[in-house]
């Protein structure tokens, strides 16, 4: 089921929203040129055989975080965008692995058997001998002065790993045993900092221990080692600055992640987005525009969303004051992906499952480009994360369902449909174009998005 233009609100010329805005009007005030004359600009250059062929490059080999398949990718991406006389920056940041040399958990000087203890991921090695006590699941009201230079035996579960480590550590702990709430051993990431040795045992050791704790203390020895490693991935960034005499002063970004998983060739996942991200760039820097279009590759995107949440948190507030929209785009190729209808199957997602404005900017993009109100739905997963925790009306484009072979090393390029790359493209540029124009006035608050238009929340499974 898809829905039709003609069940859309189109607003006509000239009509201001109480932001300020006129985005989707018919006809520009300025020169009479209709909206979809101003979309076939964009639309009418993009070539679905560019961005195939640069995720048949792309996806040749594995870009994981930190490996030199990243860094290929990387140095492709930035020399495109200086092609393209883009003002290119490549940021580095470093990420961790960490490799368990060993991990020996003792209960009253005797080795715990049975499933033997793994350490969290970002645990510090050390080497700890103290009380055990007993803190519940570390719900700060669960956590008494007692654990003071003690040993934290908690349950997982409520709340995550990193805060309940963060409030035993806060509380004066020096070691932390997690037990699992359900069967088997649990195992998680902790933070970088939390800097206590965090060991997890099943949840029949853990409730041994539970046991042992009422008829009296129970002394315990950790002992962690773990080698911290650190490497270094990379965001690509790219500035295309509107003309001087006509400048918003406001900046959309349009981005993608760059790197894959393990061992996958990420054609899809998402070599596509990046395809966009240059395709995009490549019409845009052609096209006068009077608001800076940042293009953007994130890396580490896969180890949870770590480029992107670098980027943000170093971008300048007077940068973030400026940002108005963030447009994401993953897997926006997948041939077996999304629905039969004439837009692909294209959803956008937003963190808090709200329109927006790029939501606002995309479902009238599609209607007017291939008749389908392109729906919005909720979900998070992906590199639009971190800008909108920085308030920045932000989405993802992507194909729902995603197709069987999403992380999968059958993630290759045969897989790709042309069609979908450009039916996606299409609408992401088209939108982005809306605010990018020179003829549309600058948005007057970047956090109030216009309304009303008419389509659709879609609870739609993913995977
Ligand atoms: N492209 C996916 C996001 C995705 C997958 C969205 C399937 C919707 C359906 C992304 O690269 C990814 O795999 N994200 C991770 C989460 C991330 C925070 C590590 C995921 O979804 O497991
Ligand atoms: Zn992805």
């Amino acid at each position: 089921m898809f829905r039709k233009k003609s069940m859309i609100t189109v607003l006509t010329v000239g009509m201001v929203l109480s932001s300020g805005t006129v985005y989707a009007q018919t006809t520009s005030p300025a020169n009479g040129q209709s909206d979809t004359a101003f979309d076939n600009k964009i639309i009418k250059k993009i070539s679905a055989d560019n961005m195939y062929n640069t995720i048949a490059l792309l996806s040749e080999q594995p870009r994981e975080a930190g490996t030199e398949g990243e860094v290929r990718a990387v140095n492709y991406i930035e020399g495109q965008f200086k092609s393209l006389g883009l003002e290119t920056k490549v940021i580095p940041f470093p990420i961790y692995d960490y490799l368990t040399k060993h991990v020996w958990v003792k209960i009253d000087g005797i080795d715990l058997d049975g499933t033997a203890p793994r350490a969290f991921s970002g645990s510090v090695s050390g080497k700890v001998t103290a009380q055990l006590v007993n803190v519940g699941k570390a719900k700060p009201e669960e956590i008494t002065d007692a654990v003071k230079g003690k040993i934290a035996l908690v349950e997982r579960g409520d709340l995550t790993f990193v805060e309940k480590v963060q409030n035993v550590l806060e509380k004066g702990a020096v070691g932390v045993i997690m037990y699992n709430n359900v069967n088997g051993n649990s195992f998680g990431q902790v933070s970088e900092g939390q800097n206590i040795p965090a060991v997890a045992i099943t949840r029949a050791q853990g409730l041994a221990l539970v046991d042992q704790l009422k008829s009296g203390p129970v002394e315990s020895t950790l002992d962690v080692d773990i080698e911290k490693i650190e490497k270094t991935s990379y965001v690509v960034e790219a500035k295309l600055k509107p003309n001087k005499n006509k400048d918003t002063g406001q900046i959309i970004t349009i981005g993608a992640h760059h790197d894959s998983v393990h061992g996958g060739p990420g054609a899809n996942d998402d070599a596509s987005g990046v395809s966009a991200v240059l395709e995009l760039a490549r019409i845009f820097s052609k096209t006068p525009i009077d608001t800076e279009v940042r293009f953007l590759t994130f890396g580490s995107e896969e180890r949870g969303l770590v480029g992107s949440s670098f980027y943000a948190s170093k971008l300048p507030k007077s940068d973030v004051e400026r940002m108005v929209a963030h447009f994401q785009m993953d897997m926006i190729g997948g041939r077996d992906a999304g629905e039969d209808n004439p837009a692909g199957g294209l959803i956008m997602y937003t963190i808090d499952g709200k329109k927006n404005l790029v939501t606002d900017l995309g479902s009238s993009a599609g209607a007017r480009t291939m008749d389908v109100a392109i729906p919005y739905g909720q979900l998070g997963r992906s590199d639009h994360q971190p800008f909108h925790e920085l308030g920045i009306p932000s989405a993802l484009f992507i194909h729902s369902p995603v197709e069987p072979w999403y992380h999968q090393p059958t993630d290759t390029i045969d897989k790709i449909s042309k069609e979908k790359l450009q039916q996606a493209a299409s609408i992401v540029g088209a939108a982005a174009y809306q605010i990018a124009r020179p003829d549309t006035p600058a948005l007057v608050n970047a956090h109030v998005a216009p309304g009303p238009v008419d389509y659709d929340f879609d609870d739609r499974p993913v995977d």
